[in-house]
């Protein structure tokens, strides 16, 4: 806690000078500004005492060309309307934040903080026990646990990587850039929340965090992913024309709708049933942590989606929509053969086929949350327990509507 009352004298004038400047009213505006530039100059005066260092800082500044620095800011040197700001391809002003346009953006901006966790919260104590012991789960649960801990280990990295290297410049909206910076932030304590459970279970790091290199469904899934990130990372890449808006888009949808938004569902609901059973209780608490923070990761992506393509309904055009469906459809596909090799034999309740449905259910509330049809007309979520840990058909607004339960180091229970 910090404390002010060593701060709380007030500072004496130093000279007579400043003495009269703090006194006086603020009456006339130009000879204040009068004042201050010749007090700024003042103060770039070489003095007998100063040493050399201090001299040449001085004489640097007066080289300073402030109008080049200002023409490197992006956007128009203006102040902000509302009118001038858009999602990409914006022309105001990208350091000024206010006046909102997207308030739906700044609100999960806010969620999000107040949903701030840490792993070392978790209790992990049972967990390094139970993983010890010889006898407390079946190889085909500790296959579960292993291979998810080498999924997301890295998927969290990928998706940070994706979002800071290639998609932030290209979002040219304040409010949502803040919302961004903040995910990646969450994305960074999700890796740590992954490394920190390998290091309590005492698992081999090398075996674990090389997964995406060495085992086919891990690998797939990620190989899928950077195809995406590739296409938009090159520096010289830029937005403003409808193939390189298009390729935004497309990475938009691969990496919010397909890889957070299927990707992760597989992995959350293995790990979720057996914290349900009683088993690997602190990781299932990190993981529920995060799937609270992925929903909102997805929800933010999938308004940014759906306002992109109001801003600019000549993207969404039949070539599109067949592609974003494909591309949702690709992703399900891998995710079905991720759930068949993590899931050989039937395991807590579950198998591959009743992951299958799920998956295909999911991909539906994922093609129809950006406009697009069912493509597994029919499906029904066998694991309705999911969505009461984290409520599809509330997914829009749940956290908007029940964020106050939701502060900064609340405990989630398993009731
Ligand atoms: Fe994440
Ligand atoms: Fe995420």
């Amino acid at each position: 806690m910090l404390s002010w009352d060593e701060f709380d004298k007030e500072d004496q004038p130093a000279t007579p000078a400043a003495a009269a400047q703090s006194a006086q009213p603020a009456q006339a505006n130009n000879a204040l500004n009068d004042q201050a530039s010749s007090a700024v100059e003042d103060a770039r005066q070489v003095n007998a005492d100063d040493s050399d260092a201090v001299a040449r800082a001085k004489a640097a500044l007066d080289q300073l060309d402030i109008q080049e620095g200002l023409d490197d800011l992006e956007g128009a040197a203006a102040r902000v309307q509302v009118g001038d700001k858009q999602m990409i391809n914006a022309r105001a002003d990208l350091n000024q934040l206010v006046p909102f346009k997207y308030e739906w953006a700044w609100q999960k901006y806010l969620d999000g903080c107040a949903n701030h966790w840490m792993p070392q919260e978790v209790n992990m104590t049972a967990d390094i026990a139970l993983w010890k012991s010889t006898d407390g789960l079946t190889e085909d649960e500790r296959r579960i646990v292993k291979r998810n801990l080498g999924f997301f280990s890295t998927a969290d990295s990928l998706v940070a990587n994706n979002l800071v290297l290639a998609v932030y410049r290209l979002i040219t909206n304040p409010e949502c850039r803040q919302y961004i910076l903040r995910q990646a932030f969450e994305e960074a304590i999700h890796t740590h929340a992954y490394q920190y459970c390998i290091e309590s279970l005492g698992m081999d790091e090398g075996e674990i965090f090389n997964m995406y290199h060495e085992i086919p469904s891990v690998a797939k899934k990620a190989a899928w992913g950077l195809k995406y990130t590739r296409a938009i990372s090159d520096p010289t890449f830029n937005t403003g024309t409808v193939e390189t808006d298009k390729e935004l888009l497309r990475n938009l949808i691969a990496y919010y709708c397909v890889l957070e938004g299927v990707f992760f569902y597989c992995g959350f609901t293995q790990i979720l049933s057996m914290g349900r059973r009683n088993k690997m209780t602190g990781v299932a608490e990190q993981f529920q942590y995060i799937l609270r923070d992925e929903s909102m990761h997805l929800n933010f992506g999938i308004d940014v989606i759906n306002q992109i393509k109001i801003e600019n309904p000549h993207l969404w055009d039949a070539e599109m929509k067949d592609e974003a469906t494909q591309m949702i459809l690709q992703g399900t596909q891998l995710e079905i053969e991720y759930a068949r090799d993590t899931m050989p034999r039937g395991v807590l309740g579950m198998n591959a086929a009743m992951m299958e449905d799920y998956l295909k259910f999911i991909a539906n509330r994922r093609l129809t949350q950006i406009g697009l049809k069912e493509e597994y007309p029919g499906t029904s979520n066998p694991f309705p327990w999911m969505s009461e840990i984290m409520d599809l058909k509330k997914e829009k607004n749940f956290f908007e509507t029940r964020v106050i339960e939701y502060q900064t180091g609340g405990a989630l229970t398993w009731d």
